[in-house]
């Protein structure tokens, strides 16, 4: 039997909004009427992920204030017709910002979507000197493409939330016009593909429990410590540890996961000794980016207390039963 091609195809539809709008000068970013520019002009300035074929499809050209229950009926039936072919791995909805958060809960509610559907919009008309729309049109395409990725999201200034949290939260700002409250983003785009922030519920469910951890009596468990990279470091924590008969360290590292050159030195040492070392940004806010320079494996995503739950938990997995 012949393998299934993966869904290739993104169906884009159009409702307005300012990142459709237009101003009578690129300077009048406030001055502008949302809902002017057909989507198939928006989709002709945005660069595409390879691969991907696109489709267009004007469903409204309003102005989002203006949203309407007749619009989102029609709306949410197009949605779901598109969803319903094979060949389409996801819907990207462009939209005015100011009931984006509405639309987004609404199509959640109605079609709890087995695939990506994405709104995006723009906080800038497409007249704009630096209209912020055709990257956040790319980047919500690149999210409609994500393969397993089921429901309802917002994709805007490289932040990707659920329709769950996301809200309008500045009227004005580029970077901090939308926001997840509490919940936080649930990733951002980084160097064109998407990163996770949070941890899919897919994901969740696929990851296998470290059951170990329940059958071995504590005293057992590894024994893993942090320290921390900063100004004027050593390797000396490093060594007395390692008398110590420490397990693993967790480095909580400055900047993008970067080391003091004497600790590296120290851990990278001690690696070799068989010590188990994992990095976390200490800033605690945020996600670091490893890259082929780093000599230190870097933890997805977790605080450096998080980090050293996950490294002993690692540790135990290894070494089984
Ligand atoms: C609208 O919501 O249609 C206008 C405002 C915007 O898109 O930012």
């Amino acid at each position: 039997m012949e393998p299934q091609a993966m869904p290739s195809t993104i169906v884009v539809l159009g409702t307005g909004g300012t990142i459709a709008g237009t101003a009578a000068s690129p300077d009048d970013v406030v001055g502008y009427r949302a809902g002017q520019i057909g989507i198939d002009t928006l989709l002709a300035g945005v660069s595409l992920p390879s691969g991907t074929l696109v489709e267009a499809e004007q469903v409204a050209q309003i102005d989002s204030k203006d949203m309407t229950h007749a619009i989102w009926h029609t709306l949410a039936q197009r949605v779901a017709h598109h969803l319903a072919r094979p060949e389409v791995a996801g819907i990207v909805v462009t939209h005015g910002t100011d009931t984006l958060e509405e639309t987004a809960w609404f199509l959640q509610r109605v079609l709890q979507p087995e695939k990506p559907v994405v709104l995006t919009g723009a906080m800038r008309p497409a007249t704009a000197r630096e209209a912020d729309g055709p990257q956040n049109l790319s980047d919500a395409i690149t999210v409609a493409r994500e393969p397993g990725l089921s429901g309802v999201f917002a994709v805007l200034a490289g932040v990707i939330h659920h329709a769950c949290d996301v809200r309008k939260a500045n009227p004005l700002r580029l970077d901090d016009a939308f926001d997840s409250c509490d919940a936080g983003p649930l990733g951002v785009m980084a160097g064109g593909r998407l990163r996770w922030l949070r941890v899919r519920a897919d994901a969740a469910q696929s990851a296998v429990p470290v059951q170990v951890a329940l059958s071995r009596p504590v005293a057992e468990w590894p024994r893993v410590e942090i320290i921390t990279s900063h100004a004027g470091a050593t390797g000396a924590l490093v060594l007395a540890l390692c008398a110590d008969g420490v397990d693993g360290i967790v480095v909580a590292a400055t900047g993008n996961g970067s080391v003091n050159r004497e600790l590296q030195q120290a851990l990278v040492a001690a690696q070799t000794q068989g010590l188990a070392v994992l990095c976390s940004p200490r800033s605690g806010f945020g996600r670091a980016h490893p890259s082929a320079i780093d000599r230190l494996p870097m933890a997805d995503g977790l605080t450096p207390a998080k980090t050293r739950v996950e490294l002993m938990l690692r540790l135990l997995e290894r070494d089984g039963a």
